[in-house]
């Protein structure tokens, strides 16, 4: 099993690795534009290899696509990060491009390629890709909501006082800091509804952590995160390699579900060989419906940036 990963910066880099230590792939090719930085990260991670115990073979490549020809799943972290202050959708007008490019050079090399796209505004380049590469609706999937879902764990396992496996919970919605859904009515403490234990004002407050979780790190490190979107990642490509049929919220192309059409937006799915194998559609409350509709609105509103 082949992975590519497009951008050696932190998060592609973080996703190489931990691909890499949960050792169930043959090779990950790291590629990136700059000359010599992903050969530099390649190097650097295989050398941890011995130390980490895992036999993955990661390559360096610095924008030599055929080198990436084969692979199962490739998955696009290029572009720019956000800084301090900054919403993911401002960055529509550097990677866009970016994204496009990356994503047909990918599909020219390996048609049957399942892409995951990273980049932001993540639904918005999820939806270009679609848009420009018209691949089978399950073969391109945007990376939002496993991190998003991540992290409203560990808001919720803090407060709760638990250990994030006793915890769980799941976000859907747009990967945004006003379109995401953290589905609290839904969070358990090992089966037991999260309200059981939390009063409403703390229940809010996660949601509230949850929303601006990216934000919160980007401010504190200057840039956007990298571990977490890496594991998340590096979760998704494992589901798909690995075969493993499990359920992450994802950004996926929409058609009738949930009553939205033709826009990227995270929802419940099963991945596994074939990418998204399935859309799972749960009940929602009337609250709940009313937010998924203003975060579709949102980014409705950055997908009409796009010059499709
Ligand atoms: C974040 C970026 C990856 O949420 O969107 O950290």
């Amino acid at each position: 099993m082949k992975i590519t990963v497009v951008g050696a910066g932190a998060v592609g880099a973080s996703c190489a690795e931990y691909i890499a230590l949960k050792d169930f792939a043959a090779e990950v090719v790291l590629l990136d534009i700059k000359e010599g930085f992903a050969e530099g990260k390649a190097m650097d991670l295989m050398q941890t290899a011995s130390l980490n115990g895992f036999d993955t073979k990661i390559t360096g490549v610095t924008g030599d696509y055929s080198l990436t020809a084969g692979s199962h799943v490739a998955v696009i972290t290029s572009g720019i990060p956000r800084k301090p202050g900054m919403t993911r959708e401002e960055l529509i007008g550097i990677n866009a491009g970016i994204v496009k490019d990356v994503a047909t050079q990918l599909v020219a090399h390996s048609p049957e390629v399942i892409l995951i796209v990273v980049s932001n505004p993540m639904d918005t380049m999820t939806y270009l890709a679609h848009k420009s590469l018209g691949l089978p609706k399950h073969r391109i999937i945007g990376m939002g909501g496993a991190l998003d879902s991540a992290r409203f764990k560990y808001r919720l396992a803090e407060a709760l006082g638990a250990p994030i496996s006793d915890v769980d919970g799941m976000v859907i919605g747009g990967h945004s800091d006003t379109g995401m859904v953290p589905l609290i009515r839904l969070a358990t403490r090992n089966s037991i509804p999260v309200h059981t234990f939390l009063e409403t004002a703390q229940l809010d407050e996660i949601v509230e952590q949850t929303k601006v979780g990216g934000a919160t790190l980007t401010k504190l490190l200057g840039t956007s995160a990298w571990y977490a979107p890496g594991a998340a990642v590096s979760s998704m490509v494992q589901a798909i390699a690995c075969d493993q049929k499990k359920v992450f919220p994802c950004s996926v192309m929409l058609d009738g579900q949930y009553g939205f059409e033709d826009i990227c937006l995270g929802v419940p799915v099963v991945i596994g060989k074939k990418g998204i194998e399935q859309i799972i559609e749960i009940e929602l409350s009337p609250e709940e419906k009313t937010k998924m509709k203003d975060s579709a609105d949102g980014v409705r509103s950055v997908n009409d940036l796009l010059q499709l």
